[in-house]
């Protein structure tokens, strides 16, 4: 059975991925204030909603704390190692015990496009089946983030299906796709 209370660390070439505690929250309240993170994971609905803080430090807070310790789901802040700087957050979540599949997210600010997406997307899907034992893990990804859909399709995630105009941005609708992967793929890669 998979057992999403064990939190490890994971630890690649480029990244360290370890339990995201209620002490990041103040990190990774400053990373989240970057606007290209809440339009690309569409956590706003405009520009200018964006640009303005959307959490609390104290509300972070309060949600690492509780994620710490939750058996649905493993949150991990992404660790740079040649830095040591935390650069994001990646999550599975949503463990679904019967099915055996779980859901996938991922955030990074200020350090795109030097790999530790890719990494990182292969270090938590590999904890996933390698780890975890599931079959199935999904994510949802916007029309405008060409950039994220290449990582997933990269790793092996398969597009799905589209939830169209499923998030109004700018006054436009924007689709959204349905992206997984299975752990025959994932072995097979
Ligand atoms: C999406 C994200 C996790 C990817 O991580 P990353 O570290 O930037 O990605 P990597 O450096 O590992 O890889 C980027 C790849 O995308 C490619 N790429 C960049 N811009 C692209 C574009 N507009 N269209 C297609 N591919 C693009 C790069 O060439 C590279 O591919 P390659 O390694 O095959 O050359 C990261 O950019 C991010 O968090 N962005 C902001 C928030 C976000 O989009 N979250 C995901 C929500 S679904």
């Amino acid at each position: 059975m998979a057992d999403f209370s064990l939190k490890p660390t994971l630890v690649g070439d480029l990244v360290e991925v370890r339990p995201a505690r209620a002490s990041d929250a103040q990190v990774l309240h400053a990373l989240m204030s970057d606007p290209e993170v809440s339009r690309l994971t569409g956590s706003v609905h405009s520009d200018d909603e964006a640009a303005d803080e959307t959490w609390t430090v104290e509300q972070l807070e309060a949600v690492y704390q509780r994620w710490s310790t939750a058996t649905d789901r493993i949150a991990w802040v992404i660790v740079e190692r040649e830095t040591g700087q935390v650069v994001g957050e990646v999550v599975l979540s949503d463990l679904d015990q019967g099915n055996r599949s779980c859901g996938f997210r991922i955030w990074i600010s200020g350090a795109t496009e030097r790999g530790l997406g890719t990494e990182t997307t292969r270090l938590a899907v590999g904890h996933a089946f390698d780890g975890q034992g599931l079959n199935r893990v999904e994510l949802e990804v916007y029309d405008f983030n060409p950039r994220a859909r290449h990582v997933y399709e990269k790793v092996g995630f398969v597009h799905e299906g589209t939830r169209r105009g499923a998030l109004r941005y700018n006054g436009y609708w924007v689709d959204a796709h349905i992206m997984s992967i299975l752990t025959s793929e994932w072995r097979s890669a």
